[in-house]
């Protein structure tokens, strides 16, 4: 249970250290009060988001977006299909084959280089445009008679207009291309490969968010998934809604009466909602962030943040002299330099274990100074971080559950982060029990869901054209 892989420092740390450590727990505990107000606030900016006016609207930073992905899989599904995942450090294109219903998948995966992310957004299309065309070698399909229908996973905040039409609101994340705002992505990938590699056998039918293609594949894996959720360098969130329910629902009301919608919620508190539950550590580190004054409730829960969250906390320690003899190392002056792998590593360490948390003081040449008192703190502080962050998100995604209010609902989850911390799960966990009293939830790894479902959508897509469904 949760319990017993928690850092033991009882041996360790003496009641004078545990309370300087208190007081700096205590300010930015989440208390049920406050996981009750958060969970309030993101109803709220659901209901905002949803509204038929747009100036109420614009009032909410969630955005809500309808996919006009209604068809999920049945099992009947036949035939060679593509995905392709851009949003986090790697960019991977899979290939699907269904046999009756049995998908066979196959993902490569390639890197995209620091200059790419911040050059033109031509870019980062090229790039992904000769990855396609490389893997299609790979597999031996470069030279298919038909094209191969290709879902296209682009996890950025985007304005969907239709099924293959969205338009980029925002780069986020790593990604920081001075251009491509506004712009339409499928045209922007149809252009690259136009431009890199005329011919390539490929039909872009569908485009959509990593958590909409999670909850494609985790649907594949579990009927009860109706909630995709990312937890990885980002975080958002997807659910299946019924149309009824959507009051700017502009497609059709034919069956199937449900669609698929990108909550699209890093974003959660940029307009001030949050404000009562920011620390000082989330303030200061959006202000040394990629995209500062946004991406608010990402920067509390994702991967991309937890280790440079936990490294303002112990800089802290250091400055008050609980940690490290109050000496001026390395890691306080190192933005960054704690990294969610180095958390997920400190946290392995079970009970009174501390062997990978050493391991990470070694890496930065703390092993010489650090006490065995500093090492308890170091977990300590960890622990409290990934089960605040954990707790946040869960607070969030217990909201949808109770939204969807099905009695057993499964919560499909991508990103090395949920796949790697070892006290994610347990700590979600904890939230459910408390506030999703009514539902059994489960939560499952889609481990490249989000890369794996793009090409599900594509299934998806092709259904719904030739039925006719808007
Ligand atoms: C960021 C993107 C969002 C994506 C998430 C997870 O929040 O804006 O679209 O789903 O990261 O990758």
């Amino acid at each position: 249970m949760a319990g017993s892989k928690r850092p033991d420092t009882s041996n360790v740390l003496t009641g004078e250290t545990k309370k300087k450590l208190d007081a700096v727990f205590q300010p930015i505990a989440l208390t049920d009060d406050v996981i009750k107000r958060i969970m309030a606030v993101y109803q709220e900016q659901m209901r905002l988001a949803n509204s038929t006016d747009e100036k109420v609207r614009k009032t909410s930073d969630h955005l809500m977006m309808n996919t006009f992905i209604r068809e999920l899989l049945d099992g009947t599904e036949q035939g060679v299909y593509l995905g392709l995942d851009l949003g986090g450090t790697n960019f991977r294109v899979v290939v699907v084959k269904f046999t009756d219903g049995v998908a066979d998948t196959k993902t490569k995966y390639y890197r995209l280089p620091d200059a790419v992310l911040s050059g033109l957004s031509a870019g980062v299309f090229d790039f992904i445009a000769e990855s396609i065309e490389d893997c299609l070698k790979l597999e031996g399909l470069s030279d298919s008679k038909e094209k191969i229908p290709l879902g296209f996973t682009f996890s950025f905040p985007s304005i969907q207009i239709s099924l293959k039409k969205s338009t980029l609101v925002t780069w986020t994340k790593t990604f920081k291309c001075p251009d491509g705002v506004g712009e339409d992505s499928v045209a922007m990938l149809e252009a690259a490969i136009e431009r890199k590699c005329p011919g390539l056998p490929v039909d872009i039918v569908v485009v959509m968010s990593d958590t909409v293609s999670t909850l494609m594949a985790g649907n594949y894996l579990d009927k009860r998934c109706r909630i995709g959720l990312i937890l990885g360098t980002g975080s958002n969130a997807a659910f299946v809604e019924n149309i009824e329910e959507i009051e700017k629902w502009t497609g059709d009301y034919q069956d199937p009466k449900h669609v698929i919608v990108n909550v699209e919620c890093g974003s959660t508190g940029d307009n001030g909602c949050l404000d009562f539950c920011r620390s000082k550590y989330e303030k200061e580190l959006d202000q040394h962030s990629n995209h500062p004054g946004s991406f608010t409730f990402e920067k509390s829960v994702a991967g991309l943040y937890l280790g440079e969250l936990a490294r303002l906390v112990l800089v802290q320690l250091v400055q008050e002299g609980v940690l490290f003899g109050g000496k001026q190392v390395d890691l306080v002056e190192r933005r960054w330099a704690l990294t969610a792998s180095h958390i997920t590593a400190i946290e392995s360490d079970e009970g009174q274990t501390t062997t990978r948390t050493k391991k990470v003081l070694e890496e930065f040449g703390l092993d010489s100074i650090a006490t065995d008192k500093d090492v308890a703190i170091v977990r300590e502080v960890c622990d409290f971080m990934s089960r605040r962050a954990a707790h946040t998100i869960a607070a969030a995604m217990a909201v949808l559950v109770n939204h969807v209010g099905r009695p057993e609902v499964t919560i499909a989850i991508d990103g090395s982060l949920y796949e790697r911390h070892p006290k994610y799960h347990d700590s979600m966990m904890e939230i459910f029990e408390k506030y999703s009293p009514n539902t059994k939830v489960t939560l499952i790894l889609a481990k490249d869901g989000s890369g794996q479902g793009g090409a599900f959508a594509a299934v998806s897509a092709l259904k719904q054209n030739a039925k006719g469904i808007r």
